[in-house]
């Protein structure tokens, strides 16, 4: 197991999650118009799971023996997302929230692919729950965009020939 690796790939997923849970709550705090109520409060649940899994993956490095450089600085250098914008509409704030969510789902798809032979079935459940969790979410807030709109299925999965 190439444990500075797998700590490396988990100071990126730090410092992602780090950076949706501060543009999450900047959205709590500056969200207005007739959905202010259901934001508010969804996003209030949201920062608050993100602040529960912060500490999880920062105490899973240490674990691992790494390291935690967790500064403001370093986590804004790190992290691909985009910085939250407290003018925006609340629709452009939900839309921004299930982007951004999405993203993390999709790179913790990836951190899972550069972690697959390691043998670190820990972590991999780690960032198997985190996937899960930004899909439903970015789920959530697609609803709001897209409420009463056509369902349509991401084509399946070809089955693989053996
Ligand atoms: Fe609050």
């Amino acid at each position: 197991m190439d444990r500075a690796k797998i700590c490396d790939v988990l100071y990126l997923v730090l410092a992602d999650t780090y950076a949706l849970m501060l543009k999450t709550q900047n959205y709590h705090w500056n969200v207005r118009g007739e959905n202010f109520a259901s934001i508010h409060a969804m996003t209030e649940v949201q920062y608050t799971e993100l602040f529960a899994a912060v500490d999880e993956i920062a105490e899973r490095i240490r674990a691992l023996g790494g390291p935690v450089a967790g500064t403001f600085s370093g986590f804004s250098r790190t992290t691909g997302l985009s910085e939250a914008d407290y003018q925006k509409t609340a629709m452009e704030m939900v839309k921004d929230l299930a982007d951004s969510n999405r993203h993390l789902a999709t790179e913790l798809g990836k951190h899972l692919e550069e972690v697959d032979d390691e043998d670190d079935i820990g972590t991999e459940d780690l960032l198997t729950q985190r996937l899960r969790l930004h899909d439903k979410v970015a789920w959530m807030w697609q609803m709001y965009v897209t409420p009463d709109g056509a369902f349509s299925l991401p084509e399946a999965p070809k089955k693989k020939k053996k």
